[in-house]
């Protein structure tokens, strides 16, 4: 028997074939966050060789470019390289991609046999959404320094098509560095949307080339009277394009009539008494209107919608809206009626803060509640859909609990149990399945400055809000979540993240990269 073994290793070496012990494997205790709709294993093992095939119709450019980006990740999470329909296949592992007609257009599908895996997907996203599971997968097997996945099938789609983060630029700067990385995690928990709040009283962002003083002085500081900054539209346009690529969309948010001191700091023609208030660098809010008396306050709103539209190529505009505490109801309904109609002019759909429901919202328009269901439950009325990003649940910048360094808590503290354990379209009669495009969960930035106070509020619960919106509710258990989330937190750990590490969650023993 030992001899037999010793020949078989003997012909192994000398044909070059990677003979693999029998492995056990359990797919379906594997700690994906978004859980799979379904996941089925075979108990088997795929290993990775030293070289993979990667098999896909070379006419399809979509396919083409699909097949580049699994390249991509693969060769870097196995440290081995790809071919492209080439290759001796029984020296070689292989993967196939094949198109073929699902429910959504983010679903897909992966079979992992011992010899091969299949990934299949009616386009370029959803492949891309199968490969952030394989990424995954890859990531924990490395973790544990395994060469194999355990074979069985994955079978998924999203519950949303809205699944998002909402990141503050304007009270802190974050530099366009900072906000790819954070793309990146969101990518690797398909989320599919970051709306930017670009503009507030402490600051304006993005570059308006009619308007330059509102990012050259209105840019120029931040709260605490940091040096604040911006993004060129040529910026602004790299950031769009790095979203893209991973099939995420940018929803660029511009917030009137009030949260507008930056822009009126940077224009007296703006102001209805022709002056120029100062730069304001606090954090109170609610105090400062644009002026609906002059004409001029709509040229310098349409110039902004037109040249932030033509860089856009998502389908949405965010109008803000909310706490415009010192703007008269009529003004604020003038506002926001007009400044809709140059969304739609330049091609998008409105969005805004609950508040908008005021006006005479247009269907299909999007009000994102946050505050007030009242105002949501209106809007329903006037045909818009409903964002779910109710702050007592969902804001990121509230903190965890009384001792959180960072955050705020006028909504509530939310620990990372409270951030997961609860359903959109259960929270409040009226707002129901058929009305909600999804969750958002965004992050203010008054109390954070720079990445590792960013990571630390929004990790982990953004993977909780990933699966809110990704997954299917009757699959959501916090208890089995937490198993899953522990795992996460040493990929977390692998990615050098900063991340609140719950005295309530037995996290694993942190390892020093
Ligand atoms: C908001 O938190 N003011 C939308």
């Amino acid at each position: 028997m030992k001899n037999f073994k010793h020949l078989i290793a003997a012909l192994c070496t000398l044909t070059f074939v990677h003979c693999e012990k029998p492995i056990e494997t359990h797919l379906e205790s594997f700690p994906l966050i978004p859980i799979a709709s379904t996941m089925k294993e075979t108990g088997n093992a795929f290993f990775i060789k030293s070289k993979t095939i990667l098999y896909f119709d070379e006419q399809d450019a979509s396919l083409k470019r699909s097949a580049t980006q699994l390249k991509k990740i693969w060769e870097a999470r196995s440290k081995q390289e790809i071919s492209f329909n080439e290759g001796i296949p029984f020296m070689h592992s292989k993967i196939e991609l094949i198109k073929k007609d699902f429910e959504s257009d983010e679903a897909y599908e992966i079979k992992i046999l011992k010899k091969k895996i299949q990934i299949s997907s009616s386009n370029e996203v959803g492949f891309f959404r199968a490969f952030t599971t394989i990424d995954q997968l890859l990531r924990f097997q490395n973790l544990s320094n395994q060469n194999h996945l355990p074979t069985g099938e994955i079978s998924d789609m999203p519950k949303y098509g809205y699944r998002g983060a909402m990141l503050d630029v304007a009270r802190h700067f974050f530099t366009l560095e900072e906000v790819k990385k954070y793309i990146d995690l969101l990518a690797l928990y398909k989320i599919n949307k970051l709306h930017l709040h670009l503009s507030d009283d402490q600051g304006w962002r993005i570059e308006i080339k009619s308007w330059p003083n509102l990012t050259n002085y209105g840019g120029s500081t931040e709260v605490g009277g940091g040096p604040g900054g911006f993004y060129s539209q040529e910026e602004y346009k790299e950031l769009v394009s790095y979203a893209q690529e991973r099939f995420i969309t940018i929803i660029p948010e511009i917030d009137l009539p009030g949260h507008t001191n930056a822009a009126l700091a940077s224009y007296p023609e703006l102001n209805c008494n022709g002056k120029s208030p100062e730069l304001y660098t606090g954090i109170e809010v609610g105090f400062s209107t644009l002026c609906a008396d002059k004409e001029i306050s709509f040229q310098f709103l349409d110039d902004v919608i037109r040249e932030i539209s033509e860089i856009t190529p998502g389908p949405y505009f965010h109008l803000g809206g909310d706490e415009s505490h010192v703007t008269t109801e009529k003004d604020y309904i003038t506002f926001i009626n007009r400044t809709q109609d140059m969304v739609f002019k330049y091609g998008k759909i409105v969005m805004g803060w609950d508040e908008i429901q005021n006006a005479d919202l247009k269907p299909n328009s999007v009000a994102q509640y946050w505050a007030d269901a009242k105002n949501a439950k209106a809007a329903i009325k006037k045909n818009a859909k409903i964002l779910m990003s109710p702050a007592q649940y969902a804001y990121l910048d509230m903190q965890y609990d009384s001792l959180s360094p960072f955050g705020l808590h006028w909504a509530s503290y939310i620990n990372i149990k409270k951030a997961y354990d609860w359903i959109p379209d259960q929270l409040v009669d009226g707002i129901e399945e058929e009305n909600i495009i999804g969750i958002e969960a965004p992050l203010w930035s008054e109390t954070i400055s720079n990445f590792e106070e960013l990571s630390y509020l929004a990790f982990p619960r953004l993977l909780g809000y990933a699966e809110i919106g990704w997954s299917k509710t009757d699959q959501r258990n916090w208890e089995e979540y937490q198993n899953r989330l522990i795992e996460h937190g040493v990929l977390l750990d692998s990615l050098s993240i900063n991340y609140y590490r719950s005295p309530k969650v037995p996290w694993k023993e942190q390892r020093q990269n």
